[in-house]
């Protein structure tokens, strides 16, 4: 008798009903949020993921603005097919120097997350001139005009100072010597050494095939080098992947 009493109040009060049910979604709330307050970090820190260099960051603003993600994702999900085709699973310390991230929704190209090393640079050079000159069936477009336009990096600093606001950690060394770093790592014979400190696996060479001039080209293939190169995946066999 009491039972029915009980629930047949609430049912019939509607204030009462409003107040009961606030408490129990403020415990479901509860459980889920304050966890996330109390844990030191959602992404566990992975050695050998540093902050892009100012020519991959180049060269990453231009995969951006040319849309590059419509058709390319950037992250291997941790299925058996994707780990075949691909290489090991993204992880999410991969990515958290990404703003925006380019994990991307759409595949009508292969994913890119590790396509870091796969091909030459004149494969490259190739393959985004005219696509279809090394994969005859593929449908992506061309971007001819990438190595015929001088890459405008007067910038770059800006670009590093925004992601540093945004919590990547560079240096104020880093933001000071982006020119100079962007430059040496696309020129031939150039010093790098202050480079290779800044930014280790950092690869300096002309990446456009054209040493007199750094076009846009050269910053995108730059960058499409280094994706996935970061974390020596060889090394972690068998352990877990913090520092
Ligand atoms: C309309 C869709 C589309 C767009 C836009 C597009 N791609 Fe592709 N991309 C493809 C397809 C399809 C393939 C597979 C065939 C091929 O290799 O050309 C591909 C292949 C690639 C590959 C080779 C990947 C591999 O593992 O073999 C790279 C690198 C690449 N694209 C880079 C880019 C970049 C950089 C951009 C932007 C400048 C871009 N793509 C824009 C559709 C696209």
């Amino acid at each position: 008798m009491a039972k029915k009493f009980s629930h047949a109040t609430i049912e019939k009060n509607s204030i009462l009903l409003l107040v009961l049910t606030l408490i129990v979604v403020a415990i479901g709330g509860l459980v889920e949020i304050v966890p996330t307050f109390l844990i030191k970090s959602t992404i566990e820190d992975v050695k050998g993921v540093r902050p892009y260099s100012p020519l991959e960051l180049a060269g990453r603003n231009i995969y951006i603005r040319e849309g590059c993600y419509n058709c390319h994702s950037q992250m291997v999900r941790s299925l058996r097919s994707e780990v075949e085709r691909y290489g090991h699973y993204s992880l999410a310390a991969e990515s958290k120097y990404d703003h925006p991230f380019q994990w991307g929704s759409k595949r009508t190209g292969p994913d890119l997350a590790r396509v870091g090393g796969k091909y030459s640079d004149e494969w490259h050079r190739l393959h985004m001139e005219d696509p279809r000159a090394v994969v005859p069936e593929s449908v992506m477009p061309g971007y001819p005009f990438l190595a015929q336009t001088p890459l405008d990096y007067r910038n770059i600093e800006g670009g590093l100072r925004a992601l540093a606001a945004a919590g990547v950690p560079y240096s104020d060394e880093e933001i000071e010597n982006a020119r100079a770093d962007l430059e040496a790592q696309a020129t031939p014979d150039a010093d790098t050494e202050g480079l290779m400190q800044r930014y280790p696996k950092a690869v300096a060479r002309d990446f456009d095939g054209n040493p007199k001039t750094i076009s846009e080209l050269d910053a995108l293939v730059a960058y499409l080098q280094m994706l996935g190169t970061l974390v020596d995946f060889n090394a972690y066999e068998n352990t877990d992947f913090t520092q």
